[in-house]
C-alpha cells in the first residue's frame, strides 16, 4: 500500500446527513484503497457551540458506526475519536503561537457562528481552525477530503504549515483539500440557497443517512420546487431543481448527461418518486450495516481503542518534532 496519507473528520453533532456523505465520507472511503487513511470523530469540535452533554458520547459512537457502515475498513484505515489522541490539543496549542489573530477573526464560519452565539461565543470557536489544522498536520497527509464549506479552513492549515516550516524548519507536509465537484455542497431541501446542515432546526430540510423509506418519501414530497416546466441542471434561478437532480445523479450512480436527458421533460409528479426510490436503495445497505455495527458495542469500542493507539503514535511523534524545532527542551 502507498505510504501517502489522507485525513478527514466529522463532528458528532447529531444525525449525519446526505451532504456529509456525498461531500466527504464517500470520498474518504474511495481514497482508502490507495492511501493510508486516518479518519476521526471530531468531538472536540462539537463542544464549541451549545450542545447536549448527555448525547455527546452516543453521537460519537453513532458517527463512528456511520463511518464503518459507509465502507471505512478498520483493518486498512485508522478510525478514532479526536479527544482520545491528546497530541491534537498539544499541537493546536503550539500552532496557536503562529496563528495570526487577524486571519482567524476573518474566518467565514467563525463570523457566522459567533453572530449566532452572541455573548456565548467562546475561545474554542475562535481557535477551531487551529485545532483543525493540528488534526490534519499531525499526520502529514497528502489529501484532506471535505465539502466546500471547509475550503477556507484548509487554506489556513496550508498557511500555518508553510509559516511554521519557514520559521522553524520542514516539519509539516502542506496538505491539499480534496473537494470533488459533484456533491461538494448539497443544499437544503427547503431552501436551495443554503447548505444542507445538521444545525438547521427543520428536519425536513435534510435527508439523514439513517432516514427510513417513509421519512425519505415524505421529505422528497415536501422538498421545495418551482412551477417551471422541465428539469435542468445549472440554472442559477432554479437552485432547488439543480440540487434535487444532483442528489438523484449521485444516488443513482448515473452520469450527469444521462440524468439531464432522462429528466429533461419530466414534471415533479414523475421525478419525485424516482428520486425517492433511488435514495432508499442508496441508503438501505448503509443502514443495514449501521444496525449490525451498533449491535456490537464491544467490537466498536475495540476498533476505536486500537485506532487511537495507532493514531497516537504518529501524532505524538509529529508533536515532538514540532516542539523540538521550536526549541522546547526535550524530556529525558
Ligand atoms: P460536519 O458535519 O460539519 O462535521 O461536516 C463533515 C463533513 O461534511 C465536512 O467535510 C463538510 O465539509 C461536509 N459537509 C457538511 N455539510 C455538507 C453539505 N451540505 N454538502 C457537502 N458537504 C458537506
Ligand atoms: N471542521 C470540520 C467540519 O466542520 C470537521 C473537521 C475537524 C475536519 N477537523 C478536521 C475535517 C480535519 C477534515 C480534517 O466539517
Amino acid at each position: 500500500m502507498s505510504n501517502k496519507r489522507v485525513v478527514s473528520g466529522i463532528r458528532p453533532t447529531g444525525n449525519v446527513h446526505l451532504g456529509n456523505y456525498l461531500g466527504a465520507i464517500r470520498n474518504s472511503v474511495a481514497l482508502q484503497d490507495a492511501h493510508q487513511g486516518f479518519f476521526f470523530i471530531a468531538d472536540l469540535h462539537a463542544v464549541t457551540e451549545e450542545y447536549d452533554a448527555k448525547l455527546l458520547a452516543e453521537h460519537t459512537c453513532a458517527t463512528a458506526a456511520i463511518y464503518l457502515a459507509s465502507g471505512i475498513d478498520a483493518t486498512r484505515s485508522t478510525l478514532f475519536v479526536q479527544s482520545h489522541v491528546p497530541a491534537h490539543c498539544g499541537l493546536a496549542r503550539v500552532l496557536g503561537s503562529i496563528a495570526p489573530f487577524g486571519l482567524l477573526s476573518r474566518m467565514v464560519q467563525f463570523k457566522d457562528k459567533s453572530e449566532r452565539q452572541g455573548a456565548k461565543t467562546c475561545l474554542g470557536l475562535f481557535d477551531y481552525p487551529v485545532l483543525m489544522a493540528a488534526d490534519i498536520l499531525a499526520y502529514k497527509p497528502e489529501l484532506v477530503p471535505v465539502g466546500s464549506d471547509q475550503k477556507q479552513h484548509l487554506e489556513l492549515t496550508q498557511q500555518l504549515a508553510n509559516r511554521f516550516n519557514k520559521r522553524f524548519g520542514p516539519v509539516f507536509v502542506v496538505p491539499k483539500p480534496l473537494i470533488m465537484q459533484d456533491g461538494a455542497r448539497i443544499m437544503s431541501l427547503s431552501d436551495g440557497n443554503s447548505k444542507m446542515s445538521k444545525s438547521e432546526p427543520n428536519d425536513r430540510s435534510r435527508i439523514n443517512l439513517l432516514d427510513g423509506a417513509d421519512a425519505v418519501k415524505a421529505k422528497v414530497h415536501f422538498a421545495k420546487t418551482d412551477l417551471i416546466k422541465g428539469l435542468e441542471f445549472g440554472n442559477r434561478d432554479r437552485p432547488e431543481v439543480n440540487n434535487l437532480l444532483t442528489i438523484y445523479q449521485l444516488a443513482s450512480g448515473k452520469s450527469r448527461e444521462h440524468v439531464a436527458t432522462e429528466c429533461g421533460d419530466m414534471g415533479y409528479g414523475k421525478f419525485k418518486p424516482l428520486l425517492t426510490d433511488a435514495l432508499v436503495s442508496y441508503l438501505e445497505p448503509i443502514q443495514t450495516r449501521f444496525a449490525r455495527i451498533m449491535g456490537d458495542r464491544a467490537e466498536l469500542d475495540a476498533i476505536l481503542k486500537q485506532g487511537a493507539e495507532r493514531a497516537g503514535v504518529i501524532a505524538e511523534e509529529t508533536l515532538k518534532q514540532a516542539m523540538s524545532a521550536m526549541g522546547f527542551a526535550g524530556r529525558t
